[in-house]
């Protein structure tokens, strides 16, 4: 008779663990209320510098140790301004990982940039910064580079890299609230970071980003930008650049702080059962975690990443996906299922009607053809190692210990995954 729920047998889990995402509070609750009975400003963060958008945007900066942040509506666009503030002219290739959300690699688009894809290295999922210089050009300004998962990329190599080339350094951080690296924030190590506060994130109000830099050019041209071509000291209607309104509300910036007190607890409770589950790990073959690193000095998450072999369990990811399901656990996903450039938009080279910036021609760069781009690792990663649980189970030890148990079952059953 068969053991496996997939084949016909009894489950391994009859409840599965449940964790509601956002938690929210009472604390919450009141906050919002205050903000919104006050109507300060028609909740428009402008003028109001002891206002919510404000005040966030200061403790944030003091979370990262950086010396500015600049709120804005979301991560994706958040890319967009930083790379503006950077100084990203068009035409100018940006080096991306082949492994992260769309918005990582369109969001240089956006800002009239060239992605050029880099692999990645298969044990962290990460960049690597080998094939970052690989791929260096005499038009590569700089490196987004995507803390991938949560985990951080490897910071100390990016930037040795990039000071050797002169590039430029954005730290793509959507995934990595409370990440460290050698004790410093992610977000807050190259020259600029960006965050998304979406309904998925580990902090969020719905929808929102946040930009954080040490470096005052590029706050002040990121803030210009943000502000519809507005300069800090500008007056009301005096537009010296051209800029969209990117500007974070004074509802979305209430909820933001009181969110942001539970953040760093919650970042210590998704530790500490993601160690429960590395623990476990140890002694079932073909699944492993991210490669522990003790430069990682904190670990914020998104996805938690483990790395499957098909070889050692003998059959594809995707029948092992759908074991994994049936044992009543919960879904394992597969992140976001394939490399960038093999989406439609890049594959396609649909960027938009004019082709711009992807197109030959003066002051267009030269002829980008995604379809030609390769990487290795990236591909191998996607296709068939990378299985993935959202970080809200982490917030329940409960769930590494559900985990372990259906992978057990799943171990010591192989032979009817074989068949
Ligand atoms: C790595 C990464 N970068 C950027 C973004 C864009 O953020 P948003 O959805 O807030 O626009 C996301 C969103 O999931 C992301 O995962």
């Amino acid at each position: 008779m068969a053991k496996l729920a997939v084949n016909g047998g009894p489950k391994c889990v009859e409840e599965p663990v449940r964790v509601q995402w956002p938690i929210t509070d009472e604390r919450d609750v009141e906050h919002m209320a205050e903000v919104v009975r006050a109507g300060r400003g028609g909740w428009c963060r402008l003028g109001l510098d002891d206002g919510e958008v404000s005040s966030f945007e200061r403790e944030w900066a003091e979370y990262h140790d950086a010396k500015y942040c600049l709120a804005v509506n979301n991560g994706t666009v958040a890319i967009e301004c930083a790379l503006q503030g950077v100084g990203l002219r068009p035409g100018e290739e940006v080096i991306v990982p082949a492994i992260t959300f769309v918005a990582s690699a369109s969001g240089v688009l956006m800002a009239r940039g060239i992605p050029v894809f880099a692999d990645v290295i298969p044990e962290t999922c990460q960049i690597d910064p080998d094939d970052v210089e690989r791929k260096i050009t005499d038009r590569t300004r700089g490196v987004l580079v995507v803390h991938y998962a949560g985990y951080p990329v490897d910071m100390t190599r990016i930037k040795e890299v990039a000071e050797k080339h002169g590039l430029f350094v954005l730290e793509d951080s959507a995934h990595a609230q409370g990440s460290e690296w050698e004790g410093r924030k992610v977000g807050a190590i190259g020259d600029v970071g960006t965050f998304s506060f979406q309904g998925s994130k580990s902090l969020t109000c719905g929808e929102g980003g946040a930009i954080v830099t040490d470096r005052q050019d590029v706050y002040e041209a990121c803030w210009a930008y943000h502000h519809i071509g507005r300069g800090l000291s500008a007056e009301k209607y005096e537009h010296e650049t051209v800029g969209p309104n990117l500007r974070l509300s004074e509802v979305q910036g209430a909820l933001l702080r009181t969110q942001l007190e539970k953040l760093p607890g919650q970042v210590e409770q998704r530790m500490a059962t993601a160690a429960i589950l590395a623990e476990g790990l140890k002694d079932i073959p073909g699944v492993e975690p991210l490669k522990p690193d003790e430069r990682i000095t904190g670990r914020g998450y998104y996805f938690y990443v483990l790395r499957f072999d098909e070889e050692t369990w003998g059959c594809t990811k995707s029948t092992f996906i759908a074991a994994f399901g049936a044992e009543g656990s919960g879904r394992l996903g597969s992140g976001y299922g394939c490399t960038v450039y093999e989406l439609p938009v890049f594959a396609n080279n649909r960027y938009d009607a004019t082709g711009y910036p992807v197109v030959e021609g003066e002051g267009h760069g030269r002829l980008v053809d995604y379809k030609d781009v390769h990487c290795p690792n990236a591909e191998l990663v996607a296709r068939h190692q990378h299985l993935t649980f959202s970080t809200h189970r982490l917030l329940n030890a409960e769930f590494a210990e559900q985990t372990l148990a259906v992978l057990r079952k799943l171990w010591e059953n192989k032979g009817e995954l074989r068949k």
